[in-house]
């Protein structure tokens, strides 16, 4: 979709559609609707009065002007109660509106930025275009059959006011486009199945990326990375036939900025390895590399968005796979930190490849650790979809991502890390074990890797929820979700040093 910026009045500007938004049964219509309606001959406070249309919450209606107005179409939306209303109606509303416009097969349309409510001419437009960009997100790369019947927007005019709105307006839809380019680049990965998304893809698009944006890139080998002391990524990927790829993404080299590692689980697919998963959902898997999709495309927003930080993007890829070369339970694995682990499932193979990433990122003395990764079904069982599991061992760090994410609303909810559980990671023969009990299974993931950040501020991201659902959301289709994007680009973005 083609974004762009104009000066206008939305009741004298031509276009295929104009779309406008009310709260509920407001007292008076105010901003760009009332001026509409003014022109419009009371058209829309008439349809209000009568009831037949209300501003309920997403409540969505299509009038013909018939030459009322230059536009052709309006569209109102509903903003729902007035004292309920926040940024997150608002991407809401421009979800569904821009659903409802393209599934009506209009190719154009026009919306007014105006400021209210204390809310900026740039933060309204950059959380419009987050909404409506997510919201009409689609994966449909691989359907070849009626193609013909695939709808898309081409076409979206901003209008702005006065001189100084338009900078706003165009500020805020260049951080929108940004940041929703980066949830779309991770949803296209995470939705790549993993014939197409493999390690090798993903150090190719990370090859693409420090390219286009010049930043470092190194990508190791699995024999390169085993010379190093990565016997535990190493040895998850070996199982495969596939490539692993260890990438290193690095952004502001050398630059005197705060440095802050990101670290993403990068499994293109699980299959739990010799410990293999039932077959039931293992298409699922697939997903298991979000977390590594969600760094990579920060790493792009933040150099896009030119954010004055060093960052380190860590991303181990390799496939978990069965084979005679594979490893297997009660093997013996040495990690990069020199500690030991006995291999008691190879389905935990997660911790394993984030051991030697977690434990490679502190050669850059890092101000802050942040991994994400699909790690534990416990903690789907815990949190369901909708929630991250918040895991870290420094107060500050864990304050910045809450408030990240109030803003972004990716639910994230705190675990404990407290000492007690780390007596299930107990090993006889090495120095812990890779599993612990199904009891508490989340937190004992959170456990292992603590042992890799030695006292580096760090926080653990569990998305194994909300990384892929099966039910859509307002401005979340079904299948990736790219969760963890936004989040990090917000807390990266608001970042202050201490
Ligand atoms: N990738 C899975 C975790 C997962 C499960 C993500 C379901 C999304 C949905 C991970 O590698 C895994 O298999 N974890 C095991 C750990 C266990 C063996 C300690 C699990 O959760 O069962
Ligand atoms: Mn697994
Ligand atoms: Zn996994």
């Amino acid at each position: 979709m083609d974004i762009k910026i104009e000066k206008g009045k939305p009741e004298k500007f031509p276009c295929e559609l104009l779309l406008l938004f009310s709260f509920e049964s407001p007292e008076a219509l105010a901003g760009p609707i009332q001026n509409v309606d003014l022109k419009w001959k009371g058209f829309i406070s008439t349809l209000m009065k009568q009831g037949d249309f209300k501003g309920e919450l997403f409540e969505c209606r299509l009038y013909y002007t018939q030459d009322a107005l230059p536009a052709k179409r309006v569209v109102l939306m509903g903003l729902g109660k007035r004292s309920e209303f926040d940024l997150e109606t608002w991407r809401g509303a421009a979800s569904k509106a821009g659903q409802f416009i393209r599934n009506s097969g209009i190719k154009q349309f026009a919306f007014p930025i105006k400021k209210f409510d204390g809310l900026s001419e740039e933060e309204l437009a950059e959380s419009f275009v987050v909404g409506l960009l997510l919201g009409v997100y689609q994966f449909n790369e691989f359907k070849t059959l009626e193609r013909e019947k695939i709808r898309e927007i081409e076409e979206l005019i901003l209008l702005g006011d006065k001189n100084e709105e338009m900078k706003s307006i165009g500020d805020g839809l260049r951080a929108g486009q940004i940041i929703s380019e980066a949830v779309y680049l991770a949803r296209d990965l995470v939705n790549g199945p993993s014939n197409q998304v493999t390690p090798s893809v993903l150090a190719e698009k990370a090859q693409q990326i420090a390219k286009n944006h010049s930043m470092e890139i190194q990508v190791m080998e699995v024999s390169q990375a085993e010379a190093m002391g990565m016997g535990a990524f190493a040895a998850v990927a070996k199982g495969s036939q596939e490539p692993g790829k260890f990438i290193i993404l690095e952004y502001n080299k050398g630059k005197e900025w705060d440095t802050i590692a990101l670290v993403g689980k990068g499994i293109t697919f699980d299959s739990g390895g010799i410990s293999i998963k039932p077959s039931e959902n293992m298409d699922r898997m697939k997903d298991d590399m979000s977390g590594a999709a969600a760094v990579l495309a920060t790493m792009e927003a933040a150099s896009k968005l030119q954010l004055p930080l060093h960052l380190v993007g860590l991303m181990p890829a390799t496939e978990n796979l069965p084979s005679g070369k594979a490893y297997k339970p009660g093997d013996i694995l040495k990690t990069l930190s020199g500690q030991t682990v006995e291999v008691i499932s190879t389905d935990a193979e997660g911790r394993l490849i984030l051991s030697d990433a977690l434990a490679y990122s502190l050669r850059y003395q890092p101000k802050a650790i942040i991994d994400l990764a699909t790690l534990t079904g416990a903690c789907v069982i815990a949190l369901g979809d909708y929630t991250i599991g918040l895991f870290g061992n420094d107060e500050l760090l864990l304050k910045r991502i809450e408030e990240a994410s109030v803003k972004t609303r990716e639910k994230v909810w705190r675990m404990p890390l407290w000492d007690e559980y780390f007596e299930y990671l107990k090993s006889d023969v090495a120095d812990f074990k890779n599993v612990g009990t199904r009891a508490a299974g989340a937190i004992i993931g959170g456990i292992f890797l603590s042992k890799f950040v030695e006292k580096t501020p760090w926080v653990h991201l569990d998305i194994a929820g909300p990384a892929s659902i099966e039910k859509e959301r307002p401005y979340i289709p079904k299948g990736g979700t790219g969760v963890g994007v936004r989040l990090l680009i917000q807390m990266l973005r608001d970042w202050k040093s201490f």
